[in-house]
Order: C-alpha cells, then sequence, then structure tokens
C-alpha cells in the first residue's frame, strides 16, 4: 500500500491548515492510501546548526524532538504533504526548522517521491510561502504534486477555511493529483527502473578551481 506522510507546520491541530490537509487525507483514503499525520507546530524544534555531524551519522545529531522519528516515516513513505500557516509572508519558524533538518541530515533517497506543499493564510503571503516550501522538493528530485490553483486556503479560522469552497476544491484535486503520480511513479520504476542519478560534482569555488 503507498503511503503519504503530512506534516503540518501549524501550532492549531485544528485550524486552518488542518482543514486544507483533512480534505487531503479524506481523498487519500478513498484512494486506498496510508497516511501519516505529524503536527509539528505545537512542539519546540530547533534549527540546523550546521554542525556536520550527519555526515558522519547519517541523521541529525540531535534526537529531543521529533525529526529523526520524521525522517524515517519519510524514508519509508512515496510520497510527502507539508502544510504551513503564513507567517509574515512566509512558512512559519517551526516548520522550517522541522523540514531543513531531515531534508539536510538523511542521505536515504528521496527521488521520485512526490511532494506537495500547501499553504493557508488570512489575507496574504500565500504565494511567496509556496514558493519556499516547493524548493526542498525540487532540491531532492522530487516530482512535485500541482492542483487547480496554487495550494491555499484562506481562513483564520478552521470554520473560515470550511467556507472557502475553491481552496477545499484545490485540495481535493491536489490529492488526487498526488495519488495518480505515486501510482504512475510506482509502475514506470517496475517498467523502467529508476534512472542514473549523478552526484560527481558539489562546486564551491573553494580554491578558484572547478
Ligand atoms: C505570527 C503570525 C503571522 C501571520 N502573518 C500572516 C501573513 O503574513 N499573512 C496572512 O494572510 N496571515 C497571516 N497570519 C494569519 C495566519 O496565517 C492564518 O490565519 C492561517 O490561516 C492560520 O492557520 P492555522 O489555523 O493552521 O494556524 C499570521 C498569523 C500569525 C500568528
Amino acid at each position: 500500500m503507498s503511503s503519504i506522510l503530512i506534516v503540518n507546520g501549524s501550532p492549531h491541530a485544528n485550524g486552518c491548515t488542518a482543514a486544507a490537509l483533512e480534505e487531503m487525507t479524506g481523498v487519500f483514503q478513498a484512494e486506498g492510501m496510508e497516511t501519516h499525520l505529524l503536527h509539528v507546530g505545537n512542539k519546540s524544534i530547533r534549527g540546523c546548526i550546521s554542525c556536520g555531524t550527519c555526515g558522519k551519522r547519517g541523521k541529525c545529531v540531535f534526537s529531543d524532538d521529533p525529526v529523526n522519528e520524521a525522517a524515517d516515516l519519510f524514508e519509508k513513505a512515496d510520497g510527502l504533504v507539508v502544510g504551513s500557516p503564513v507567517y509574515y509572508g512566509s512558512p512559519n519558524r517551526n516548520l522550517i526548522s522541522f523540514l531543513d533538518r531531515p531534508f539536510y541530515s538523511t542521505s536515504f533517497s528521496k527521488h521520485m517521491k512526490v511532494g506537495a506543499a500547501v499553504v493557508s493564510c488570512r489575507r496574504g503571503g500565500n504565494t511567496a510561502s509556496f514558493d519556499v516550501l516547493n524548493k526542498y522538493f525540487t532540491i531532492s528530485g522530487m516530482p512535485v504534486a500541482s492542483s487547480t490553483y496554487w495550494n491555499q486556503v484562506h481562513g483564520f479560522t478552521a470554520a473560515d477555511v470550511k467556507k472557502d469552497l475553491e481552496g477545499l476544491q484545490t485540495m481535493r484535486n491536489l490529492a488526487r493529483n498526488m495519488a495518480f503520480l505515486i501510482r504512475a511513479i510506482a509502475d514506470a520504476k517496475e517498467k523502467y527502473g529508476l534512472q542514473t542519478v549523478e552526484r560527481k560534482f558539489f562546486t564551491s569555488f573553494q580554491d578558484g578551481k572547478q
């Protein structure tokens, strides 16, 4: 059975972002996909301190928050949905701290796991936040699922989001597209195998040479 890890960056387990993610979860369940929901917005999650220990251990040096546990779930998952409220035109800090660490610290391949970002705002800052979240996927070889509009809902409370009928429709279409992509990629892996990924070069111009 295909599985999808869903991460809610909001501190509100029943807030606006949760309402959007629940709409998607209903579709995943109807499509016979397993979901695992993690709430990270109400946890104390520190940012990456760039210590480099993960380069040797293959996981983050800190284990006092849900990052390493989430990394294990991410490794097993076929897809990752990240949802965030918009804070001053960006995804909220908890979610950013949370995403930086498993994406940076783990060595397992994220290649061809499907990603989808969802943002919730009252008025604005949604597309800038959406862009930030999508970059985790596109730097990792993860195909990005899309929908019939940018993946956003509007509201200050979950009740507001329930009235955002187009936003909820966007979530359902996003979940259907994501389920389709996950199945299509599984079939393609069987038929063609995974393509080669080159990782020979890591150019940072420290010495002025290639
Ligand atoms: C610190 C903070 C900053 C916010 N900044 C914005 C913003 O820039 N734009 C906006 O439209 N809403 C902003 N909001 C409102 C929330 O993003 C919005 O109500 C969101 O839907 C709440 O989602 P949640 O219930 O899942 O937490 C902000 C809220 C907080 C607490």
